[in-house]
């Protein structure tokens, strides 16, 4: 009796951990990415003009897949009841009144992600991510405990070591770096980091537990914003909204 309780938790175990390696393209962690408005305007001057002190969306990234379904088209009516919402916590920064901005996070993350029934429409998409973004709060976090927009510089340390007490998880957060020799980085992008169960985790934790890490790395590094992983040892200029 004993032994064949035994062996079934065994044959439990080894079909449940199957299950999972038999799902080759399921993604496992979300990546929910904040950026700093002043940053990303000043890397694309003249067409942004940031009005916005506070960080606002980026994305919702699942640590697998892009672009997984072209045929499941965008469609602003399915997320009507959230467009307010989404206009003031994940604005285009380059253009306010556009939707070109969702339409093009849905295709390349958000059809990936719904590969899993919890965001397996646009609309659930969506408002998780406006979910996760308000329940983190990071806007509110980073003034309470001081890091606010300064010309005097911060350490990332401190900037990381705000995040990684109140949320008991390491973000990853992406600077600018305007020259070699500029003696100093520009705080751009924030990522807070989620089981599928959209439970807070470590951010680099699957990169250094993965053997596939490096396909985080590769989404995680978004190649067209410019931004890269902030160095430890340069002083981060945080700046004020203009
Ligand atoms: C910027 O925002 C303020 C307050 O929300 C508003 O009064 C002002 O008109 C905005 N300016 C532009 C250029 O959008
Ligand atoms: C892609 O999206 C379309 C439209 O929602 C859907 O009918 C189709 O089943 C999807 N294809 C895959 C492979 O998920
Ligand atoms: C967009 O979504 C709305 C609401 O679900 C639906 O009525 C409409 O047919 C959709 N439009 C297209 C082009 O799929």
């Amino acid at each position: 009796m004993r032994l064949c309780s035994l062996l079934l938790l065994c044959l439990a175990a080894y079909l449940s951990s199957s299950y999972v390696i038999s799902l080759p393209h399921m993604w496992t962690k979300l990546i929910l990415t904040h950026h700093w408005p002043s940053t990303f305007c000043g890397m694309e001057v003249p067409v942004c003009h940031p009005n916005i002190s506070y960080w606002t969306l980026h994305g919702l990234w699942p640590d697998k897949g892009i672009d997984c379904n072209s045929s499941w088209h965008f469609n602003s009516s399915e997320i009507e009841d959230l467009l307010p919402d989404m206009k003031k916590s994940w604005p285009d920064l380059l253009s306010p009144m556009s939707t070109g901005f969702w339409k093009y996070e849905w295709h390349k993350h958000g059809t990936c992600a719904a590969k899993a029934e919890s965001l397996n429409s646009q609309h659930k998409y969506f408002s998780k991510a406006l979910e996760l973004y308000h329940k983190l709060d990071l806007d509110s976090i980073l003034t309470k405990f001081d890091i606010i927009p300064s010309e005097n510089y911060y350490k990332l340390s401190q900037i990381e070591g705000v995040i990684e007490n109140f949320y008991s998880v390491k973000p990853k957060i992406q600077c600018v770096h305007p020259s070699k020799n500029a003696g100093f980085q520009i705080l751009g992008q924030i990522e807070i980091c989620f089981n599928s169960d959209f439970t807070l985790l470590d951010c680099e934790k699957h990169l250094t537990t993965t053997p596939k890490g490096h396909v985080d790395n590769r989404i995680a590094v978004d190649k067209t914003s410019g931004f890269s992983v902030c160095d430890q040892d340069v002083p981060v200029y945080y700046p004020t909204p203009s």
